[in-house]
């Protein structure tokens, strides 16, 4: 039982109890958007993974469904773990990785959404064999070169042990998936594509993209998609160095853009670049709308990282949807517009000049959405407290020398204390939208040109929103704060939010 609902976010989807790790098959299904996840419902911690499901109509309110998937078969004795789903024929397709002593890709199909029988041919992928891949392998530009050196067909196997997270698409009329791995020798992620006419019988295509210098070891949870006319690749790649202030987390998710060829399945790409400047974002993943939009949701934690909401018996949440545009070149995370049907009350205030710590009016809670409309031009340095208490705040910061902004959660409370920072291209304003959910703050810049995922872990009484300005002024055109309205179900027996008496 969830023990305490003080960090238990009140809009993001999180398991009714336990631990959750990636978004699993986000979908559309007979009118309504399915979404699982990794889950291990007996504890807070990762365990023997099943899928939990929650079900919505318009992304933002959320309801749970039975347990889709637990690991009763050999194949997956040790857990079933990630995948995707798609509707074909009225029925809802889901195809995963069986984890065992080897990782295969495994069918589950259901007539309703909600209940799911495996198919008696699984396992229906099995990592390839050497011969299979070797036509592939040998085609431009799979071969690579490293230092000097082109690397042979023995290296570029793939390993069977990791071998997963099967992401589905419809392309003129056939079905591909594109799998993880990572060659023989550990030393390359790369990309795998299977084709298949009825979602059952499926065949190796190619290798569709390998890691490069710094690229990554193993890529887990790959997607493709089309966004703006051009094919998008993510990956949440494992073994990237830091690169200045990208890649610092224990892993991280990145993207490419490129063109896939669907005659001989090779994807020619940009270089890898990051996804979110957080602490707490991985393994996204994404499906394409009726009407076209591409929408991603994250894993909104991070591996490795002291959770404390275990104290209080469950781990994890999803990102808010984010809708994926590509803008001068770059991958832009936008939060999705159905989220405005999520605000209750709203206030504006226009037209501040800030010169000390300086609180405003509506402007404060454990939850919220938080828009600032910075006048950079005119402002000096300055900061934005959230969740900010007696003792504790979490910090928005501009440093005007060197055009930084961080997020800081060395004081934040609870949990981890680190900062994440980037740096702006100069501009006369800055527009920052922040969602703030009890153990979350989700910063977005400039219309998702960044994104900052952070868990935090504040005292419930840290409700303030602070502004200031370090050294002269802060010049703001503009705020708003809503309150937000509940996105998904409460855990049983917990308490409202005690609220400050003002
Ligand atoms: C990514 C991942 C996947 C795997 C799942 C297991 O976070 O490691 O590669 O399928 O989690 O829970």
């Amino acid at each position: 039982m969830v023990e305490n609902k003080r960090w238990y976010p009140l809009y993001h989807v999180a398991a009714p109890v336990g631990w959750i790790n990636d978004p699993n098959g986000f979908c559309t299904y007979k009118g309504q958007y399915h979404l699982f996840y990794q889950y291990h419902p007996y504890s807070p911690q990762w365990g023997p993974m099943h899928w939990g499901h929650v079900v919505s109509k318009d992304l933002v309110h959320w309801e749970h469904l039975p347990i889709a998937l637990k690991p009763t078969e050999p194949y997956e004795k040790e857990g079933c773990f990630s995948g995707s789903a798609i509707e074909r024929d009225g029925k809802l397709y889901l195809i995963y990785t069986g984890n065992a002593e080897v990782q295969t890709q495994n069918l589950a199909v259901s007539d309703d959404g909600i209940n799911f029988e495996k198919s008696p041919d699984n396992p229906i992928i099995k990592a390839p064999e050497s011969d299979e891949i070797r036509g592939a392998d040998f085609r431009d530009p799979t071969v690579w070169e490293h230092d000097g050196k082109f690397y042979s067909v023995i290296a570029s196997k793939v390993h069977g042990g990791d071998f997963r997270d099967p992401k589905v698409w419809e392309h003129d009329g056939k079905y591909y998936a594109v799998i993880g791995s990572k060659t023989t020798d550990g030393s390359h992620g790369q990309a795998l594509i299977y084709e298949s006419d009825d979602l059952k019988n499926w065949t190796f295509k190619s290798i569709a993209a390998r890691a490069k210098e710094n690229e990554g070891t193993m890529w887990e949870c790959p997607n493709f998609a089309k966004i703006g006319g051009q094919d998008v690749l993510i990956i949440s790649p494992m073994g990237v160095n830091p690169v200045g202030n990208k890649f610092l987390n224990a892993v991280d998710s990145g993207y490419m853009i490129g063109k896939i060829n669907y005659k001989d399945g090779i994807f020619t790409r940009g270089a890898l670049d990051l996804l979110d400047y957080g602490t707490d974002f991985y393994a996204p993943q994404l499906t394409q709308l009726a009407d076209g939009r591409c929408v991603m949701i994250g894993w909104f934690a991070m591996w490795f990282a002291d959770m404390p909401e275990q104290a209080d018996g469950w781990a994890g949440t999803m990102t808010v949807p984010r809708e994926l545009k590509i803008k001068k070149g770059k991958l832009f995370s936008v939060p999705i517009e159905e989220l405005e049907s999520l605000r209750l009350d709203g206030v504006t205030h226009s037209k501040l000049t800030i010169t000390e710590p300086t609180k405003l009016d509506g402007v404060e809670g454990t939850t919220g959405e938080l828009i600032v409309d910075v006048n950079l031009a005119k402002s000096d340095d300055f900061s934005i407290s959230v969740r900010a208490g007696e003792d504790e705040q979490t910090l928005l910061t501009y440093d005007k020398a060197t055009s930084t902004f961080a997020v800081d959660r060395t004081n934040s409370g609870e949990g981890p204390k680190d900062k994440r920072e980037v740096q702006l291209s100069p501009a006369n304003t800055l527009k920052i939208r922040a969602f703030i959910d009890r153990s979350s703050v989700e910063v977005f810049l400039n219309g998702g040109e960044y994104v900052f995922s952070m868990r935090i872990y504040p005292k419930e009484t840290s409700q303030g929103i602070i502004f200031a300005s370090r050294d002269g002024k802060l010049i703001l055109n503009e705020v708003s704060f809503y309150k937000l309205a509940e996105g998904i179900p409460q855990p049983e027996g917990s308490q409202p939010d005690r609220q400050i008496a003002s």
